[in-house]
């Protein structure tokens, strides 16, 4: 099968770096040839694009990308240096050529991930004040004033008001307290963002803000794909996809990242290993192996490796009893999870979802079925009423030269999920892919009229 067109914006990053460092990086440099046959099968086709995604506030979650796949950020970042096609050896050791030797610029990437970071805001004594200073959202008053006069971008604070309690009521659940609305914390306390627990959240697993090394990560909310709804394919890299490895690598991952980190690994049966925790044990040589080149101190290496550790997500990789002849053991079973993230800065991101397959902030409100099945993707022009791409009432079947027609009905594109549906208030008996019940026009416009002032 071909690869789904990516089209603008949208890159399958994670099957993308699989290829460039399971199947490129492992051709003899010489002879373009590969070492075994069962390598061809590390190529995998493209057909799991996510949406570029936005990156401030990142380096405080404690899962940065949709699939909550990579813990540590040195390995996540060096990851896709690799996946961008640095340079590794990966085929032949030899004396002054050791396995894992790259060109990646490890002390420039984790010096952009401090940029990004900026300081820890609970550094500050001011409760009250706690914000992001690295990268921060964009705010919508500041694309305001660039259209002073058109009323599309004048904000109705009356509609902002009921769309604040909506909020409270609609989405809370899951994306946590505003970054940054003084009105909300004002209004409830107890349910800022900022605080390390929240009261419908005080289990110790689940705290708000967790503390690893010192450091704090915001605990975005993880939904398994299953109750969310929205498109399975990305998900799908973390539990299917497998990697044949030439021994010549000397890797185990399983056994790498329990012995390194501590990750407590479940073992695994099949015959090739999980590509991604082949990808986070490739990944954590290739960042030894700089560190041993550049003779790094251990305090330098302390710092650009963070608090985090090169583990797995324990939600996704979970234990399941299993019975083998007649013998319960603990096996390792897959529950992939997309996560929430803060929904600052979100009226700029469209199109929206991990795939980019809702065009608009108002598309995201209507139920599942009545979203647009097909649109472009490529202008920069932007509808700041719906809030996104703009759309047209009828489905497109072409898109004028230089953009790309999005189609919702091809694998890797489906817009279901995350639907407001139905009549049912009580969330513990809402159907799979529902997460609440249908929101009126009114309250769309007024929801609208709030995400524009995060
Ligand atoms: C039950 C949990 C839950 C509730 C309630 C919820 N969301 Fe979400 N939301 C999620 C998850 C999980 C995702 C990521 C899904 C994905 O990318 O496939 C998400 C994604 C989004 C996105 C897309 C972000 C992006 O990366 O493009 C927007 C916008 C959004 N939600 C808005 C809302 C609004 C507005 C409400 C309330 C009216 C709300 N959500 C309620 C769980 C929830």
């Amino acid at each position: 099968m071909a690869d789904l067109d990516e089209g603008f914006g949208r890159l399958d990053a994670l099957n993308r770096i699989g290829n460039q460092v399971f199947y490129s990086n492992l051709l003899d440099p010489l002879t373009g040839e590969l070492s075994e046959p069962l390598l061809k099968g590390n190529f995998a086709r493209h057909d799991a694009p996510v949406s570029f995604p936005p990156i401030w506030d990142t380096p405080y979650f404690l899962w940065a990308q949709y699939d909550a796949s990579v813990l540590n950020e040195l390995v996540r970042n060096a990851g896709e240096a690799l996946g961008v096609s640095a340079k590794i050896n990966m085929t032949a050791a030899a004396p002054g050529r050791p396995l894992f030797a790259s060109s990646i610029r490890l002390s420039d990437i984790a010096r952009f991930e401090e940029l990004l970071r900026g300081t820890d805001p609970f550094s500050s004594e001011d409760a009250g004040g706690r914000k992001f200073t690295g990268l921060v959202a964009p705010r919508w008053k500041d694309a305001q004033e660039k259209f002073r006069g058109d009323p599309a971008w004048a904000i109705d604070e009356k509609l902002v008001e009921q769309g604040r309690d909506l909020y409270r009521a609609h989405c809370f659940e899951c994306h946590r307290g505003p970054v940054n609305d003084a009105a909300f914390d004002k209004k409830w306390p107890e349910d800022s963002f900022w605080r390390a627990e929240n009261p419908d959240r005080s289990a110790k697993s689940e705290k708000n803000w967790v503390e690893v090394g010192g450091r704090h990560y915001f605990n975005v909310v993880q939904m398994p794909v299953s109750a969310i709804g929205t498109d399975r394919q990305q998900s799908n890299v973390l539990t299917t996809r497998r990697v044949h490895l030439p021994e010549s690598l000397g890797l185990n991952p399983e056994d790498d990242l329990n012995k390194a980190g501590g990750c407590g690994l479940l073992a695994d049966k099949g015959v090739d290993p999980l590509f991604v925790l082949a990808l986070m044990d490739v990944v954590g040589k290739t960042i030894d192996q700089w560190v041993i080149a550049n003779g790094t101190s251990e305090e330098t290496k302390r710092q650009m490796w963070g608090p985090r550790k090169n583990c797995q997500n324990q939600r996704v990789y979970v234990g399941a009893r299993a019975s083998h002849n007649g013998k319960d053991e603990t096996v390792l079973a897959l529950e992939p999870q997309y996560r929430a993230r803060p929904l600052d800065g979100v009226w700029a991101t469209a199109p929206y979802l991990h795939n980019g397959s809702v065009p608009t902030l108002r598309d995201m409100l209507v139920p599942q079925a009545e979203r647009p099945r097909s649109f472009c993707v490529g202008s920069r022009a932007f509808d700041p009423v719906k809030v996104g791409l703009v759309t047209k009432a009828k489905a497109v079947e072409s898109c004028a030269a230089g953009l790309t027609n999005f189609d919702v009905s091809l694998l890797g594109n489906s817009n279901r999920g995350h639907s407001f549906e139905g009549k049912e208030t009580d969330l513990t008996k809402l159907p799979p892919g529902v997460i609440g019940p249908e929101l009126t026009e009114a309250e769309r416009r007024a929801l609208v009229e709030y995400l524009k002032t995060l």
